[in-house]
């Protein structure tokens, strides 16, 4: 599974970086940033569901989720 930020549509809710801490940060004004586990676009084994979680409580639909 991939993960990724579209920073287009981000509004910085912040719901993803609090639901998963590890997988989601956030820069200076409050938008998403992978991090150190995500940053290659690719979800560590055994956190799909907290992907998933993520991506399906952001309202502006910034979380893209690549099922493989
Ligand atoms: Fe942005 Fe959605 Fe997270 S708007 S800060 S990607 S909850």
């Amino acid at each position: 599974m991939k993960v990724q930020i579209d920073s287009q549509l981000c509004q910085g809710h912040g719901r993803c970086y609090d639901l998963a801490p590890d997988l989601f940060g956030e820069d200076d004004e409050g938008y998403a940033t992978l991090t150190a586990l995500t940053a290659d676009g690719n979800v560590p084994e055994g956190r799909e569901g907290d992907i998933r979680l993520a991506a399906a409580n952001c309202p502006e639909s910034a979380v893209l989720v690549h099922e493989e």
